[in-house]
């Protein structure tokens, strides 16, 4: 893909496909837009939030928003074939869509096993699902994928260990898939530290350890993660990296 994605024009994206799982919000919204921006078309998803992931594929030039539950693998393989009813092609895949309750690590008993199955059914097998969905289109394409993961996958941090771990098995696929869906498939993911986004609403906590600790001195915006999203589906080369972004908290914490 890059030979033609990098060629640095505005509209350098126009006639590729990008599926972004989780884009009705947060991050995915804000990568949703940035693709829109380029030219891309893009097929928007959300599960629940279904007016909020309507409203950004409208006010993008070429989007389709489908609604649609990633930790049902039928839905996934539902999800891939819409972007191909639609425009005959898939060229990158983000699994963005990500779930979590918070849970202290200290609190055992609360991380029971439904919890590990709802959080491991979306950042995991739903991963998982989509990528596999995916992967022929992704082949004939030459494309790739870029898997939102998190610091809590990297170190022994997080909003809930479920949720840490269901991110380290993501970093952990990462690497496993770049491994053997090369030379035509780079498969990709950016690991966040602490985002502003509407899943971390009422985080003070968290975010005076950001103003204080990180050498940033501030937690993320979309925009700083949807950076590196993109160029890491804009690099020619660059395959089963984790790239955490976390404004060097991790150096600190
Ligand atoms: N914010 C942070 O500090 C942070 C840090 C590290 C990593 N991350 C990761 O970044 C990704 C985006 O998070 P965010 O902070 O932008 O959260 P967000 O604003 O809450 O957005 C999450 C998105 O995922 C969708 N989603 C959740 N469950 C889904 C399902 N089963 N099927 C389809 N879509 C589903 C949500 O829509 P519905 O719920 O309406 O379906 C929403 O569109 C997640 O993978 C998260 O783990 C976030």
């Amino acid at each position: 893909m890059s030979g033609e994605a990098t060629s640095g024009t505005p509209d350098r994206w126009k006639g590729r496909v990008v599926l972004i799982t989780g884009s009705s919000s947060g991050i995915g919204k804000v990568v949703a837009q940035r693709f829109g921006a380029l030219g891309a078309s893009v097929l928007v998803n959300s599960f629940r939030s279904a007016e909020a992931g309507q409203a950004v594929a409208d006010a993008l030039p070429d989007a389709l928003y489908v609604q649609a539950d990633v930790a049902d693998e039928g839905e996934c393989g539902r999800l891939v074939q819409a972007a191909l009813d639609r425009w005959g092609r898939l060229d990158v895949l983000i699994n963005n869509a990500g779930t979590g309750p918070v849970i202290a690590h200290s609190d055992l008993a609360s991380a029971t096993l439904e919890v590990w199955r709802e959080v491991f059914g979306v950042n995991v097998f739903g991963t998982w699902a989509l990528c596999v969905a995916a992967m022929p289109e992704l082949t004939r394409a030459k494309g790739c994928v870029v898997n939102i993961t998190s610091l809590a996958g990297i170190r022994e941090l997080g909003s809930s260990v479920p949720y840490a771990c269901s991110k380290a098995a993501t970093n952990h696929m990462t690497e496993l898939l770049a491994k053997v869906v090369g030379p035509d498939v780079r498969v990709n993911a950016v690991a966040p530290g602490l985002v502003d986004t509407p899943r971390t609403e009422g985080w003070v906590g968290s975010f005076e350890a950001y103003g204080r600790l990180a050498p940033m001195r501030r937690a993320a915006t979309s925009d700083d993660v949807a950076d590196v999203v993109m160029f890491l589906c804009e690099s020619a080369y660059m395959t089963g990296e984790v790239v955490l972004v976390d404004g060097g908290f991790s150096l600190t914490a």
